[in-house]
C-alpha cells in the first residue's frame, strides 16, 4: 500500500515548547516511520499577525528548525520546509478565496479565539481572517491525509475539509479530504497553571532550556496555595506539578503513591518538584544535548530546510498545475 501522507507544521514565533511536544511534535516523530511526512515552518502565516515584526520571524525559522532536529525529525524520513519558499501556496490560496465567506471565516473558532487573545476586533489584518484559508492550501497542496496538531487547531481542519468538498464538487475531484491527529495530552497547562502553556503568557519551558532554566521552572510551578506546611493536606487537583506528573511520569504507580500521600499530609513540595524534575530531565536532557549539537553548525540546518524546500515545492507545483487544469486557468499550454 502507498503510505499516507502527512503535512504539518508550526508558526515560527518562538522556540517551541513542551506543549507543542505533547501536543504534536511527539507524535510526528512516531510517523514519520510509517508515513510520508511533510513538516512547514509556517513564517508566512507567522506573520499574519507579526507584519510589524518580521526580525522575529526571521529569527525563528532556525530555532523551529532546530527543535525539529532535537526531538528526532530526521531528514531522510521527514521533508521539512519554509512555507515562503514555496509561492505556489499563495495561488492556491488565491482560488480556495473565492469558495470561502468572510462570516465563515470569523466563526471559526479558532481564528475567534485567536482574534479574542491578540484584541484585533474589527482591525483584523486580513491576512490574518483568512490564514484557514492558507491552511488548507498548506494541507491540500501535499494531498495529506493527515494532519497531526494540537487540538485548537481541529476547526481549520474541519474548515480544509469544507473547502476540498466545495473544490471537488465544482472542479471536479482534484484535492483530498484531510484529518487531524491528536496525541492523547492535547494540552498542556502552563506553569501557572491558568491556561495552556504558551509563549505569551510566559509560563512555558522551551525545549531549548538549559538545566538551570529548567530547574527554576519547575521550582517556581504552582501547586497548592494552602499546603504551607509539609504535615497540611495538599490539593492534587489544579496542582501543577502532579498534571505535569500525569503526562510526563513513567512510574504510574509510584506517582499515585506520591499523591495519596500529598493528600493525607506530610509530603513537600519541594520533594514532588524534585522528582518531577528527574522525570523532565531523563526525557528532556537528550534532547537538550542533540538541540546545542545542531546549533553548532546553523549553516548545515538551513541547507536541510533548503533541500527539503526543493523537494516540497516539486509536489505543491504538481497540485497547483492539477488545480488550474481543473478550473481551467490554463490559457497558454
Ligand atoms: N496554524 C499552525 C500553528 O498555529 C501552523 C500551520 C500552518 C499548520 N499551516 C499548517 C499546521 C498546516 C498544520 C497544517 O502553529
Amino acid at each position: 500500500m502507498e503510505k499516507q501522507i502527512i503535512l504539518t507544521g508550526d508558526r515560527p514565533t518562538g522556540q517551541l515548547h513542551l506543549g507543542h511536544y505533547v501536543g504534536s511534535l511527539e507524535n510526528r516523530v512516531k510517523l514519520q516511520d510509517t508515513h510520508k511526512q511533510f513538516v512547514m515552518i509556517a513564517d508566512m502565516q507567522a506573520l499574519t499577525d507579526n507584519a510589524d515584526n518580521p526580525q522575529k520571524v526571521r529569527d525563528n525559522v532556525i530555532e523551529v528548525a532546530m527543535d525539529y532536529l532535537a526531538v528526532g525529525l530526521d531528514p531522510s524520513k521527514t521533508t521539512m520546509f519554509i512555507q515562503s519558499a514555496i509561492p505556489e501556496l499563495n495561488e492556491l490560496t488565491m482560488f480556495y478565496l473565492n469558495l470561502v465567506s468572510v462570516a465563515r471565516l470569523q466563526r471559526n473558532p479558532t481564528v475567534k479565539n485567536e482574534m479574542q487573545q491578540k484584541g484585533f476586533g474589527a482591525d483584523v489584518p486580513a491576512g490574518f481572517l483568512m490564514y484557514p484559508v492558507s491552511q488548507a492550501a498548506d494541507i491540500t497542496a501535499f494531498k495529506a491525509h493527515l494532519v497531526p496538531v494540537g487540538e485548537d487547531q481541529l476547526p481549520v481542519i474541519e474548515q480544509t475539509n469544507e473547502i476540498v468538498r466545495k473544490f471537488n464538487s465544482i472542479y471536479g475531484e482534484v484535492l483530498v479530504e484531510t484529518k487531524g491527529v491528536l496525541s492523547s495530552h492535547t494540552r498542556l497547562a502552563g506553569l501557572d497553571g491558568k491556561a495552556k502553556m504558551s509563549k505569551s503568557l510566559g509560563n512555558a519551558i522551551y525545549l531549548a532550556d538549559d538545566a538551570d532554566s529548567l530547574k527554576k521552572k519547575v521550582f517556581s510551578m504552582f501547586t497548592d496555595p494552602e499546603h504551607i506546611r509539609v504535615e497540611d493536606p495538599g490539593k492534587v487537583e489544579g496542582n501543577m506539578v502532579f498534571s505535569y506528573l500525569d503526562v510526563f511520569g513513567t512510574n504510574k504507580a509510584e506517582i499515585d503513591e506520591m499523591k495519596a500521600h500529598y493528600q493525607r499530609g506530610g509530603l513537600g513540595d519541594m520533594k514532588v518538584k524534585r522528582y518531577l524534575l528527574d522525570v523532565l530531565e531523563a526525557k528532556f536532557a537528550p534532547i537538550r544535548d542533540k538541540r546545542q549539537e545542531v546549533a553548532k553548525d546553523k549553516a548545515q540546518v538551513m541547507e536541510m530546510i533548503r533541500q527539503g524546500s526543493i523537494a516540497a515545492k516539486q509536489v505543491a507545483a504538481q497540485t497547483l498545475d492539477d488545480v488550474r487544469n481543473a478550473i481551467g486557468v490554463n490559457y497558454f499550454k
